[in-house]
């Protein structure tokens, strides 16, 4: 190993120039995940303007108010749909990915020149699939490639570049900027910007070492992985523990989607990935990032769109604030916190004065990205093993996806329903949350992979009750009742 990395190995807390370029490599795919969920919100005027130009050539009448709408959710929500369907795909190409981001960059960048809000919608699509993808991809590669007591800070990144994607994407959609109606080509075509740059630096990222050793059965490239990240020569220590984890995945049949619900031991771990990602999705964030423009007009706001920049900047800084308490004050504290400080906020909200409402929104921001924002996007990884890692990813991050579209397209609907009281349904929502986190989340901060899965098999409480020895057995190998 020629890169001992620009730290010296025993200085630092396990961090190499290695490790941060990896890192920083795979998160500018959640950059640019960020980027198209903030991109949409500013332009939608002028892009809506543009679609009915298009109508107007092709059919020689202005477009109906109601078919602007729905091409407009449809432009919209069809990036969730991109999401929920590939997020099932998670295997293990990040670089192939791109193509997915170049090719909807493309599409969504020419759209204007083409004349065609279809290429707008593909373009959408695919680029929501690239964002499902990462979703699974970057937090499994960052959570492989860390050493365990940084393995939560580093995979708070993939969330805080999402949401500096987002608050870009709403600083260049300022119409002064690049959301006007000459401009937002380039707006939307700017994406591919994150993947060249990923494509030039990713040959230079070492796979992941658990990959090439507990599933490639690679020992000599894990090694040289596991020393370039590490910057140490002797990396027997982390080798073990793969080991260890190998020698028993070795007696587990190859973990698909299916046998992952099946297996009765993977029961539990899988109940609390799927719940926090509800906890993420349905603490109503989104009708935030989505709608906040309108939100915050109704709140009777004369400069909305600054409030929205507002809540960008609030989103990132919060992110920011997490990262450093995650190792401290840990995974479950903070997601209780979080979740806790969302529900006072969202009834708050429900207060009609302008500036405490504001105040409350900009609050529930903060506390979402103290603990719910970036939290379950990262222990999906921790909370299961090599095998049946990717399998989860999927199915948590399908859930997800399913749930962000449902937000997306429901809040508005609700909204004109319950009027400034919608945001009791997720305080309601958040209350179950919260107890349900309190009575079933275990603490994953400084336990090693292994550990974390051992605990799963052995605690009883962290366990279906109703487990039998002889069921829990059925997939995993003669010998293995660790
Ligand atoms: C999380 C959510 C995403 C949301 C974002 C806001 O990444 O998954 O849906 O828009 O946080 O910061």
């Amino acid at each position: 190993s020629e890169d001992k990395g620009m730290f010296p190995p025993d200085a630092g807390p396990g961090i190499t120039s290695t490790l941060v370029l990896s890192v920083f490599t795979a998160v500018l795919g959640s950059l640019q995940c960020g980027y198209n969920i903030g991109v949409i919100n500013a332009p939608q005027k002028i892009i809506e303007q543009n679609y009915n130009a298009t109508w107007l050539a092709r059919h020689n009448a202005s477009i109906e108010l109601s078919t602007l709408t729905t091409l407009w959710s449809l432009s919209v929500a069809i990036f969730s749909i991109g999401g929920m369907i590939s997020s099932f795909l998670v295997g293990r190409a990040m670089i192939i990915n791109n193509a997915l981001a170049f090719l909807g960059g493309a599409l969504m960048g020419l759209a204007k020149l083409g004349c065609s809000y279809e290429m707008m919608i593909l373009g959408r699509f695919l680029i929501g699939a690239y964002s499902g993808l990462v979703s699974g991809l970057v937090p499994m590669y960052v959570g492989e490639i860390s050493p365990t007591h940084l393995r939560g800070a580093l995979g708070t990144l993939h969330q805080l570049a999402l949401v500096i994607g987002i608050l870009i994407a709403q600083v260049f959609g300022l119409d002064s900027l690049l959301g006007s109606p000459e401009l937002w080509p380039l707006l939307l075509g700017l994406t591919v910007a994150p993947s060249a740059l990923q494509l030039v630096l990713f040959p230079f990222c070492p796979e992941s070492p658990r990959y090439l050793y507990i599933i490639r059965n690679k020992e000599s490239k894990a090694k040289e992985s596991l020393k370039r990240l590490t910057g140490r020569s002797d990396v027997s220590e982390a080798l073990t523990e793969m080991k260890e984890e190998k020698r028993r995945m070795d007696m587990e049949r190859k973990v698909s989607i299916t046998q992952l619900f099946r297996c009765r031991i993977y029961r539990q771990p899988l109940l609390i990935a799927v719940v926090l990602q509800l906890s993420q999705q349905l603490s109503g964030i989104n009708a935030i990032f989505y709608y906040s423009t309108s939100i915050f007009e109704s709140a009777g706001l004369e400069q909305p769109v600054f409030a929205t920049i507002g809540a960008g900047a609030i989103n990132a800084a919060f992110t920011v604030v997490s990262l450093f308490l995650v190792e401290r004050a840990g995974r479950r504290t903070l997601h209780l916190v979080g979740l806790a400080g969302m529900m006072v906020c969202a009834v708050v909200m429900t207060v009609a004065l302008v500036y405490i409402s504001m105040v409350a929104i900009f609050g529930f921001v903060a506390f979402f990205e103290i603990g719910p924002g970036p939290i379950p996007w990262f222990i999906v990884a921790e909370l299961f093993s090599q095998g049946p890692r990717p399998a989860a990813m999927a199915v948590a991050g399908g859930c997800n996806w399913t749930c962000n579209f449902i937000i997306g397209m429901a809040f508005q609907s609700m909204a004109d329903a319950c009027g400034p009281y919608v945001f009791l349904i997720f305080a309601a929502l958040l209350l179950g949350f919260f107890l349900f986190t309190y009575f079933k989340v275990p603490e994953t901060r400084g336990r090693t992979f292994d550990q974390i899965a051992a605990a799963f098999r052995r605690t009883p409480s962290l366990l279906d009750h109703e487990v039998k020895p002889s069921t829990e057995l059925d997939c995993l190998g003669p010998d293995d009742n660790a």
